[in-house]
Order: C-alpha cells, then structure tokens, then sequence
C-alpha cells in the first residue's frame, strides 16, 4: 500500500485462537488460524504503523518487521495485550479468545475410566478480555472488537453485533459471519463494521483486503483521538 496514514501509530492486534489445556496432551480450541489477525498487522505495519502482534497459536507464518508476543491461552493473551495496549493508538482483538478453560489441568494424560462410558468437564469462565479493556479509562486509545457469529440473517446478525459492541464498550465492532464454512481459516471473509451510529462499511474480499478496509474506517477516527 502507498498509504502512509498510520506513521508513527501504535498498534496492538491479537491473532489465533486460544487454546486451554486440559492434560499435557489435549487442549480445547477453536479453528482460527491467525489470517485474518495476521493481515491485519501486516496492513498496519505496510501503513506504517509500529505493530505489536499478540500471537495464539497461529496457523500461518508470523509477519516481518512486527513486535511479536506469542501466547496460547486466554490468560497469557490477557497479560499480553493488557500490557501492550497501555498508550497504543490502536487495539485491534481478532483472536479468538475461549469462554471458558477446563477448572482444573491434569498434571497426568488423563486416561479412560474401566466402565465409564462417558466424561464429564467442569469448565470455568475465563475474563472477557476486550470488555476489560473497554470498560477501563483508555483515553487516545481506539478499541477494535470482532464479534463471529454464525446467524444468517443480516438484520439479527447486526443486532447481536450492536449488543456486543455495547457489552464489550468498544469503539468500533467487526461484525464476522462464520460458520463450517465460512470466516475461520479460510482466505476470504465478509465482515460488517459498526459503531455507536451504525453500519460504517461493509468488507468482503481477501483477508488482505478486509484488513485494508477496517484500516480505512479506522485511520480517520485515531486522527479525530489524538494527533500521530
Ligand atoms: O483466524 P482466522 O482463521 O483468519 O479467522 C478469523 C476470525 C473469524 C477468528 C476473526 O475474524 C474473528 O471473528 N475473531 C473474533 C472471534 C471471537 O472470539 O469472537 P467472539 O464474538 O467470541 O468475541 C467477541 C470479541 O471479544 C472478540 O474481539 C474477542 O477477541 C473478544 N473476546 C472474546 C472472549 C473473551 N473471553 N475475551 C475477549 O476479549
């Protein structure tokens, strides 16, 4: 890209999927691969943007030329982007971060009981990280969420977009559509993004260019927050 709109911005984005162990073999974990995150960051750096890349378990090569900080579960992605976000211009949460970790991890490969035809988990909730972040003072900071949702129909998939945008206090929401087929792991996506007054843009096309057009409606608004 040609742009050089985001110069001397700071830039958090977290990427991948969080994975919670369970025994020192198994974990529970979601699909996502990192791509859509990963272009994200790619596209901020190619805007010139100095991006910390807060990375769970990514499914594709991690990018040049951005400050890198692996993490696998939801607790380690908290510590990490609660620290990098301190004075960030910028916070973009695309990983997808797990509800919910098993209570207790097994310290041994947890084995089949004779008899038991059945298991049971006991799980806990893990913080919403983004709602931490955006009920905090983050003054100068803009907050990005995702919300992955799998309902079809557009009006109901941007009302549960509006909720959570306003749950979570973010500044900006991006509204994913996935499903077995669609959003995780995939090349291509389609996202609405939202804010307190509506739908901003719509996005379909590469992650590449999704990450581009999410950078278009964002740029403008860090310039209204605070100069670079
Ligand atoms: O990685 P890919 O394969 O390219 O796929 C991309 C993607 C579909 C994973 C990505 O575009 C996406 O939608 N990411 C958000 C996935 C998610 O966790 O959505 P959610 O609706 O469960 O969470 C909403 C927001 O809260 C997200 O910004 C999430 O990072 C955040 N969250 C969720 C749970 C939690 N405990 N803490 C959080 O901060």
């Amino acid at each position: 890209s040609a742009r050089r709109d985001l110069a001397g911005r700071r830039v958090v984005v977290t990427a991948g999927g969080t994975r919670e162990p369970l025994d020192p073999v198994r974990f529970l974990g979601n699909r996502s691969s990192g791509k859509q995150g990963v272009a994200i960051a790619e596209a901020a750096r190619a805007r010139g943007a100095h991006v910390t890349l807060v990375a769970a378990n990514l499914e594709v090569a991690s990018p040049g030329g951005c400050d890198l900080r692996e993490v696998s579960t939801a607790l380690e992605l908290q510590a990490a982007v609660t620290e990098a976000a301190a004075g960030a211009d910028l916070v973009v949460m695309a990983a997808a971060v797990a509800d919910y970790r098993p209570a207790a991890v097994s310290e041994s490969k947890i084995k089949k009981q004779p008899g038991d035809d059945g298991l049971t988990l006991e799980l806990v909730r893990n913080p919403d990280i983004l709602a931490g972040l955006g009920h905090a003072p983050h003054d100068g900071t803009l907050l990005v969420g995702f919300a992955a949702e799998t309902e079809a129909d557009d009006d109901r998939l941007l009302a549960l977009g509006a909720g959570k945008l306003e749950a979570k206090g973010a500044d900006l929401l991006v509204v994913n559509r996935v499903g077995w087929t669609e959003g995780f792991a995939r090349d291509d996506n389609r996202v609405v993004i939202i804010g307190n007054e509506g739908v901003l843009a719509r996005a379909v096309g590469s992650k590449m260019s999704v990450a581009h057009e999410i950078l278009d409606v964002v740029a403008p608004r860090l310039r209204e927050l605070r100069a670079p």
